[in-house]
């Protein structure tokens, strides 16, 4: 009980000057890069770390963390494993929402888009860029079955670096990148007495048209 009356205690008020429209990028890719890049500037830990929300054929809904690792041929691109339950669900329902909460300053960004796999060529450019550890990683891991102990992994990894001694780690084959292409792009801030300002940017066969909502 004492928990509960803390949590609904916990209250801010948001102190942002309100936004102006007129300062908007048309291009909802350009505006999202100079956000990201004042996300940066203000030492937001992991700023490029966003919540992907997918569901399944089903409807049933679920999120995680994933990383941001670019934004290119016009979506937002992130690495996982294909064969986890993100991939699953993907497979079936290519649909999904990113969410970036830069609550520090008091923002938040909202894609939503269909999502696709990058090529082949684009993953493996990617994985041979990353620490060897993390390139071992990914062949550890079937990510998101079920394992017996830590321990599995850890001597798979160990068994994984003797192998691998020379350097040469070979992309797994069920691992690599999605592009979320967005259709709908929120900016979201925080503005005193609840008046916050959402300016949403929406696909159209003219190009993007920007609403005000409501908060
Ligand atoms: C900060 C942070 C960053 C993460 N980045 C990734 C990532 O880039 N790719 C990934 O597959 N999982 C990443 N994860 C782990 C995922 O949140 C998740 O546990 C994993 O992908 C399995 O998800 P799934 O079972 O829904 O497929 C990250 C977690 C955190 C907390």
């Amino acid at each position: 009980m004492g928990t509960e009356s803390e949590i609904h205690q916990l209250r801010r008020d948001y102190q942002r000057e309100p936004l102006d429209l007129a300062s908007f990028h048309d291009d909802p890719l350009v505006q999202f890069r100079v956000w990201f890049e004042e996300a940066r500037s203000a030492g937001i830990l992991e700023p490029n770390a966003m919540t992907l929300g997918t569901a399944d054929g089903s409807c049933r809904v679920s999120c995680r963390t994933v990383l941001l690792k670019g934004i290119d041929g016009g979506g937002f691109v992130f690495f996982t494993n294909y064969g986890s339950r993100k991939a699953g669900q993907i497979a079936e329902n290519p649909q999904a929402a990113l969410l970036f909460p830069w609550i520090a300053l008091e923002r938040q960004v909202e894609v939503a888009g269909r999502v696709e796999k990058i090529s082949e060529a684009e993953s493996l450019e990617y994985f041979l860029s990353r620490p060897f550890g993390s390139r071992i990683g990914a062949w550890v891991s079937e990510q998101s079955s079920v394992i017996p102990s830590r321990d599995v992994l850890v001597s798979r990894f160990e068994e994984l670096k003797k192998q691998f001694a020379d350097g040469n780690v070979p992309k797994p084959e069920g691992w690599g990148g999605y592009r979320v292409v967005p259709e709908t792009i929120e900016f979201w801030q925080g503005g005193a007495d609840r008046l916050h300002d959402r300016f949403l940017y929406s696909r159209s066969d003219a190009g993007w048209k920007i609403s005000r909502l409501a908060p």
